[in-house]
C-alpha cells in the first residue's frame, strides 16, 4: 500500500515549524501512517522519534514507512496519555510532541474498522480491538443516561431523542451496523440525514467508545511535564470539543493565575507562566491543502512552547 493512501499528513509544514526545536528525542503521540514523524526525520537528522498509536494497523504501517530510519525512530502500542512513562524518555526530556487527533484515512475508509457511515459496515470503532467494547456493544449495554452524555458531549444532532429511540428500539432490533445507526437518526430527524449530520452521531460515538476526550485531558499535562525548557507540544484537533480542551489547557498553563479570585495566599512563583502559546488562533489548512485534501479542511492546529 501506498503510504498516502493509508493517511495524508495534514499541515505538514506548519506542524515542523512550530514542533522543530533542536536535535534530541520527539514524541509523536498519534503516529498513523508515519507522515508527520518522517517529515520530522528528514527534516532534523540529530532528532530521534518515538512513534506510539493505540491501533496496531497504524503502527504496521509507519514500521514500514519509518524503516529506513534504523534506530533513530521506536514504536509502542499504547495510548499517548501513557507514554510518558515509556522507558525511552527515562532521563530525557523531550525536544517536542505531536498530537494528530481523530483517526486516519485508513480507519475511516475500512468498512471491517466500522468507523464509517457507508452502508454495511458493522459498528465497530475501536482504534485499539483487544482493549475494549466496540461501538455495537456500547449501544446495547449504555443505560439512557449514558448515552445521551455520550451524544450531548460529542456534539451529535438531537442527542436527548437519539438516545430515546435506540433505547426503544433495541429489545426487538440492536443497533449493529451503519445501517442501523443512520435509520435511528433517520427516524429522530424524519428525513434523510445530511451527511454533516451523520457524521456528527458517529464522530459521537467514537469519542465515546473510544474514550478520546479523557485521553486528551489527561494526556496534555502529562506530555506537558515530559517536555524539556523550551521543548514544543503541538495538537492538530478536528472537532470543537477537543479543540477547546486544547485551547484552554494551553492558556491555563501559560497563565495560572487566570480565573483564581484576588488575595489568594499563593506564592509568586505558583503563578509563574510555565510556558508561552504559539498559535494566538488556531492554524487551519490554505485554500490549496483544503481543495487537495478535505480532510484537511477542518483541522485545527495549536502550539504551545514550555518555558526555557
Ligand atoms: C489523524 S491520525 C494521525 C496521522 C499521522 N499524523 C500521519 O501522519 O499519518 C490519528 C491517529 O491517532 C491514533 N490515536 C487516536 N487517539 C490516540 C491515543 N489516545 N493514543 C494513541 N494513538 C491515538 C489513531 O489510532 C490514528 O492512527
Amino acid at each position: 500500500m501506498h503510504a498516502f493512501d493509508f493517511h495524508a499528513p495534514v499541515l505538514v509544514e506548519e506542524v515542523m515549524r512550530y514542533l522543530l526545536g533542536g536535535d534530541g528525542l520527539y514524541l509523536d503521540g498519534t503516529a498513523g501512517g508515519g507522515g508527520h514523524a518522517e517529515a520530522l526525520l528528514k527534516r532534523c537528522p540529530g532528532c530521534r522519534v518515538l512513534a506510539v498509536d493505540r491501533d496496531p494497523e497504524a503502527l504496521k504501517a509507519a514500521r514500514e514507512r519509518l524503516a529506513g530510519f534504523k534506530d533513530r525512530v521506536a514504536f509502542a502500542r499504547m495510548s499517548f496519555r501513557d507514554a510518558p512513562s515509556h522507558p525511552r524518555l527515562r532521563g530525557e526530556g523531550l525536544a517536542g510532541a505531536l498530537l494528530d487527533l481523530g483517526v486516519s484515512s485508513h480507519q475511516l475508509d475500512r468498512r471491517r474498522r466500522g468507523f464509517t457511515f457507508r452502508r454495511g459496515a458493522a459498528l465497530d470503532m475501536r482504534m485499539d480491538q483487544e482493549s475494549h467494547g466496540s461501538a455495537a456493544e456500547f449501544l446495547a449495554g449504555a443505560s439512557r443516561g449514558e448515552l445521551h452524555r455520550a451524544l450531548r458531549a460529542g456534539d451529535a444532532p438531537r442527542p436527548g431523542a437519539l438516545a430515546g429511540r435506540i433505547l426503544q428500539r433495541r429489545a426487538a432490533r440492536p443497533t449493529r451496523t451503519s445501517d442501523d445507526l443512520v435509520a435511528v437518526l433517520e427516524s429522530v430527524l424524519g428525513r434523510r440525514a445530511t451527511h454533516a449530520e451523520k457524521a456528527r452521531l458517529f464522530q459521537a460515538l467514537r469519542m465515546r467508545v473510544n474514550d478520546e476526550t479523557a485521553a486528551l485531558e489527561a494526556g496534555l499535562p502529562a506530555i506537558r511535564d515530559a517536555l524539556r525548557p523550551g521543548g514544543a507540544l503541538v495538537v492538530i484537533s478536528y472537532h470543537s470539543v477537543e479543540d477547546r480542551c486544547v485551547k484552554r489547557a494551553f492558556r491555563d498553563w501559560s497563565d495560572p493565575s487566570r480565573g483564581l479570585p484576588r488575595r489568594l495566599p499563593v506564592r509568586d512563583a505558583e503563578l509563574a507562566p510555565l510556558g508561552c502559546v504559539l498559535t494566538g488562533r488556531p492554524v487551519t489548512a490554505g485554500a490549496a491543502e483544503a481543495e487537495a485534501n478535505p480532510r484537511a479542511r477542518p483541522a485545527r492546529l495549536r502550539a504551545w512552547r514550555r518555558a526555557a
